[in-house]
């Protein structure tokens, strides 16, 4: 089931995604959360430390897994995703940081790593709440278009119009890693409910693609479709295309 929430601008947009968040850790303070990374979720998070500042959420006792990570970035280069989690949201709240994993991009043996974070999730059993966003080319975490896709964490080539759309953040496409490690689809997909949130005109075409096109590896988002709780957040403009 998707259930669609259109909103009118940035403000709301991150209040409605921290508050569905905030939400589940109110009712389910032990809750398992599947973190994403990207610009879409940076005001989402800022949102969310607002809520703590506040007194309205806790994650003392809550546990994180975040869906990807570039490999051969330094845990502490300014665009690993390790980093960009401490920094936009687990260093301004009380979650325990050693209840956040973030697959290893440094691990000497990225294909071990990879089947060692699927071992650990699957020992926490399934995910409360994972929240995505979507690239350009349909990928979720970084499970880019492919004839065939992998279920659980793996190590993924990236794609060249996914390393141009990451560009942005780094000095030049040089710097763009050429590889990344994923969670799986199936373990996105195991997930009790799923935050899709996505905002912006370009977004607009792929969110139609994928939540009313047809069932396609080509469009890895477009399985999102056959789970049973999924809410999604846009803008004016990424829903643009939706009916
Ligand atoms: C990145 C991440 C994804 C993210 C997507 C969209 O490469 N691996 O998890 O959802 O691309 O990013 P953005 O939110 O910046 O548009």
């Amino acid at each position: 089931m998707l259930n669609i929430i259109k909103v009118s601008n940035e403000e709301q947009f991150n209040e409605v995604g921290a508050g569905i968040i905030a939400g589940l850790l109110q009712t389910n303070p032990r809750a398992i959360l599947g973190l994403a990374t990207g610009s879409t979720p940076v005001g989402v998070y800022a949102h969310l430390i607002e809520l703590y500042k506040k007194g309205l959420v806790s994650f003392a006792q809550a546990t994180s897994y975040n869906l990807d990570e570039y490999i051969g970035l330094a845990s502490d280069h300014p665009e690993s995703y390790r980093r960009f989690m401490n920094e936009k949201l687990f260093n301004h709240v009380d979650i325990d940081l050693r209840n956040t994993y973030v697959p290893d991009g440094t691990a000497s043996n990225p294909e071990q790593a990879a089947q060692e974070y699927t071992r650990m999730l699957d020992a926490a059993g399934r995910i409360d709440l994972q929240f995505l966003g979507i690239g350009h080319n349909g990928h979720i975490g970084f499970n880019e278009p492919a004839d065939e896709l992998h279920a659980t964490t793996h190590v993924v080539a990236l794609k060249e119009d996914t390393r141009q759309a990451n560009a942005r953040f780094f000095n030049s496409i040089d710097e763009v890693p050429t590889h990344a490690m994923t969670m799986g689809i199936a373990s996105i997909l195991k997930s009790k409910q799923i935050l899709l949130m996505a905002k912006g005109e370009s977004k607009a075409e792929v969110l139609a693609r994928a939540l009313t096109g047809p069932l396609t590896t080509q469009c890895p988002a477009s399985l999102l479709q056959t789970h049973p709780n999924v809410v999604i957040v846009v803008d004016q403009a990424a829903g643009g295309m939706l009916k």
